[in-house]
């Protein structure tokens, strides 16, 4: 080996190590999240015993200690030692803002979670579908579907009424969702997105469309339970919509966040869209910010993450009965020319306020 092929060499087992440790903290550190014990620690306010953090807990001593080995030797938690010589634990306040529910939109904690629950959802579906070409249905992913709920939680709860809504059409939207218009979130999921609007801007019209029978099922129980009556929740088919006369130029502002890429008929989905939509609305897509060349994702900061989480589920869902299976890292290029294709003139693809994980692609008919 020349000098050059051998640093390569070392610098590669190097990566390795650094993978195998962080793919096991990343897998800690989801239970951490999951049993709270973040939580727990983040509330100390100096370091404490073992049997402190089993009782505040409430979780086993054995099982805690295992896994603040972990916790110590991944640089998570510090430890130091108590006058009578026992370890003492603590979660540095400065690793509590990334790693609970205080930190609001910067809660990476929540997203340790993604890869060890696809790895149970569809580890094996997915080497299977290396080999027949087959895609894997939604039914496949029923804790994911709740995950999702969660994060959506995460990112709405704090930005979409206050930064999000603003920004679309230089405020001009708010004044209209305050005078009352019809409004549509497509791929609603559990409702999180649509219920925070309805009850913001109570004399507009709202309706969260979804394929999938479970999420709306808890969508319209959330709506009464929170006594929301301007919203409707509809279990549709997306891609079928621009075939149904009820909906033409029915809505004044749709939105569709992060539910466009791992749809198996997207360009119909857009085309739907623009057909639903009326001659002066908006739609707004949210979708992952990834450029179409995987070549020049190569220095995207979560590049390797986002990946994972599409092959794992974007894609596998969007490819079932042939579909095109786009899959979340699509990226700008491939989402405009698809926006365009479905007729919209006017596509502003723009930056969204606390959260780097999406594009805001503001599109209008005319
Ligand atoms: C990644 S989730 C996003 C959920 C939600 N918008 C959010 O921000 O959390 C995608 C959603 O799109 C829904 N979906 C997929 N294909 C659809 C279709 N053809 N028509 C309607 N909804 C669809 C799924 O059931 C799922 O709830």
């Amino acid at each position: 080996m020349n000098k050059n092929s051998t640093e390569k060499h070392q610098a590669f087992a190097q990566k390795m190590v650094d993978i195998l440790n962080y793919g096991s903290l990343n897998l800690a550190m989801a239970i951490g999240y999951k049993t709270g014990l973040f939580e727990i620690m983040d509330k100390f306010t100096s370091p404490k015993s073992l049997s402190f953090i089993a009782k505040e807990s409430g979780l086993n001593k054995r099982y805690i200690h295992e896994w603040l080995g972990i916790m110590i030797a991944g640089n998570i938690v510090e430890v130091s030692l108590s006058p009578d010589e026992n370890n003492l634990f603590y979660l540095p306040k400065e690793h509590g803002d990334f790693l609970t529910k205080r930190s609001g939109c910067d809660n990476l904690g929540v997203y340790t979670q993604e890869i060890p629950l696809l790895t149970t959802c569809s580890m094996d579906l997915v080497i299977e579908g290396f080999k027949t070409g087959q895609g894997i249905s939604y039914s496949s992913y029923p804790k994911f579907q709740s995950f999702m709920a969660e994060l959506a939680d995460a990112k709405h709860k704090e930005v979409l009424i206050n930064k999000f809504l603003p920004q679309v059409d230089k405020g001009e939207l708010i004044k209209h969702l305050l005078t009352g218009i019809n409004v549509c979130d497509l791929g609603c999921g559990h409702g999180t997105a649509i219920l925070l609007m309805a009850k913001a801007f109570k004399k507009s019209r709202f309706t969260g469309i979804d394929i999938s029978k479970t999420v709306i099922n808890k969508a319209i129980k959330d709506a009464k339970l929170q006594k929301t009556e301007n919203i409707d929740f509809l279990l549709k088919d997306v891609s079928t919509l621009m075939n149904d006369n009820s909906f033409k130029n029915r809505f004044d502002y749709i939105t569709a966040f992060d539910s466009i890429h791992d749809q198996t008929k997207p360009l119909s989905a857009l085309k739907s869209v623009f057909y639903m939509l009326s001659d002066n609305g908006i739609f707004s897509m949210v979708d992952i910010a990834a450029d179409s060349d995987i070549a020049k994702n190569r220095e995207h900061p979560m590049g390797s993450f986002l990946y994972t989480v599409s092959l794992m589920h974007c894609m596998p869902v969007g490819m079932v009965d042939n579909g095109s299976g786009q899959g979340m890292m699509w990226g700008k290029q491939k989402a405009s020319a698809m926006l365009a294709e479905a007729g919209f003139i006017n596509i502003e693809v723009e930056n969204i306020v606390d959260d780097t994980f999406n594009y805001h692609y503001i599109c209008k008919k005319y």
